[in-house]
């Protein structure tokens, strides 16, 4: 094959991307309510450990194999193993790409539709300590087509953008965006730790209570980790494959990680100073930040138009995260198969929206897995993507760095185009044999747990 790659127009757009593919509803949806259901601080502390233990090494790893191949994913493991087993390390991320996108999908619609609220003045007289919040949330979720609508507008916006190509689709839409997301964030921390009571949600984000993270805790905040990063699927290989070789990958792996990481945090402050000095419940799910935002904002002087771009910013965020996982699955039939983008983009961008009409309906009630319980399509999609194949995915690429390519080319291709000096070779190999035990570890004990409840 001949034909020539797109690459980034510039360093900045690369750092950009990848970070506009970083951050998303993973910090400001997914984080809080997950901390809120898994004791808080005990969950904070294991997520921003395996952020940087096993996060850091993988993520240059996945940067570096992009870079180095020029491919999709499953190109990448198949050109740099020689053989053809290791490329069901990258189908097993084109796959989980799928799934999390439809899911994904799902919020990145009801950011639309809160963006319109807001721009209706919808929350203008929410008063902390009424339900006001919660029964508007609930009563849009338990709609069954209107979720399902925005949800069809917000996978076609992404089609859109993953159509006309990796330059000027995504890189542009990064660009201004996130600084302006990082400033409303500062302004709802502020406003959040100055109500009375707020204290307390600092505490139950900071302080922690071992007894309340329990086993799948661990595992959860792990593969939040991931998720958080976008890893373990292939996305940060294919943006590296954008990457022409004079950028820092270091230095970009850090500096999303810090970014990805400082707003998450943020956004939980934000959040549970709030839920806190409200009442609200930590543990509401889902539909945590939808419930309590709305009331945060009319206790801001011009709050209205601060909740109209948040909503907005956050819809930003979704999408920028959105286009990365779809051109994991665009990426690897344009390069394995001969495919044209538009083809790619429209065919499997329509075939993930229709799986996510079935999530999205799934929590308004019309749940196709109810047969079997209280599972919601959704969360089955959500829980296997981000708990188990994530990190499996992760966990091979520490492998395959350490086994088969070879942790000296691995740092080779890190350092090309800088001007650092070579690290030691057994050092380096030290960090991805960390972030695999850790991981391994992680996942057996929580297989352990399972089947040591089928025989209790
Ligand atoms: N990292 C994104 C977020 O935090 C989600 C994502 C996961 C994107 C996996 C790409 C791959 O919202």
């Amino acid at each position: 094959m001949t034909r020539t790659r797109e690459h980034w127009g510039s360093r900045i757009g690369f750092i950009l991307a990848a970070a506009g593919s970083a951050v998303g509803l993973g910090n400001i949806w997914k984080y809080p309510y997950m901390a809120g259901q898994h004791g808080g601080a005990a969950f904070t502390l294991i997520y921003l450990i395996c952020i940087f233990v096993v996060g850091l090494p993988i993520l240059l790893a996945e940067f570096a194999m992009g870079r180095r191949t020029q491919l999709n994913p499953v190109g990448a493991f198949r050109t740099l193993s020689g053989n053809k087993t290791w490329k069901w390390v990258g189908f097993l991320g084109v796959s989980a790409a799928f799934i999390i996108l439809s899911f994904y999908s799902v919020i990145g619609g009801w950011t639309i539709k809160y963006t319109f609220l807001a721009l209706l003045g919808a929350f203008g007289d929410f008063t902390p300590g009424s339900d006001v919040s919660a029964r508007m949330y609930d009563a849009f979720i338990n709609k069954p087509f209107e979720p399902a609508l925005w949800h069809l507008l917000f996978m076609a916006l992404c089609i859109l953008i993953i159509a006309r190509g990796v330059k000027s689709g995504i890189e542009r839409w990064s660009k201004i965006l996130m600084p302006l997301l990082l400033v409303i964030l500062v302004v709802l921390v502020i406003r959040g730790i100055t109500l009375e009571g707020s204290m307390e949600g600092i505490r139950f984000l900071f302080q922690p209570k071992w007894g309340d993270l329990g086993a799948s805790g661990v595992v959860a905040a792990l593969g939040h980790a991931f998720f958080t990063i976008s890893l373990g699927m292939g996305a940060m290989i294919t943006y590296g494959s954008y990457l022409q070789p004079d950028s820092d990958l270091l230095k970009s792996g850090l500096a999303i990680i810090l970014l990805d990481t400082a707003i998450a945090l943020l956004a939980g402050i934000a959040i549970f100073t709030a839920v806190f000095a409200f009442g609200e419940n930590p543990a509401e799910g889902e539909g945590l930040i939808f419930v309590v935002l709305p009331t945060l904002f009319p206790q801001i002087p011009g709050g209205s138009i601060f909740g109209i771009l948040f909503f907005f910013l956050l819809f930003v965020a979704a999408l920028t995260s959105a286009v990365s996982i779809l051109e994991v699955v665009t990426a690897y039939f344009i390069d394995e198969k001969g495919w044209n983008r538009s083809r790619t983009t429209f065919l499997f961008g329509g075939i993930i929206a229709s799986i996510g009409v079935l999530a999205s309906l799934s929590l308004s009630g019309y749940n196709i897995l109810s047969p079997l319980g209280d599972l919601t399509f959704f969360g089955l999609l959500d829980t296997v993507s981000y708990k188990y194949m994530l990190p499996v995915g992760g966990f091979l690429t520490a492998v395959f760095v350490v086994v088969r390519w070879g942790v000296p080319q691995f740092i080779e291709e890190l350092i090309s185009g800088t001007s650092l000096s070579r690290a030691p070779v057994p050092v380096v190999t030290t960090f991805f044999v960390v972030a695999g035990l850790v991981v391994a570890y992680i996942l057996l004990s929580e297989v352990w747990v399972v089947v040591k409840s089928w025989f209790v």
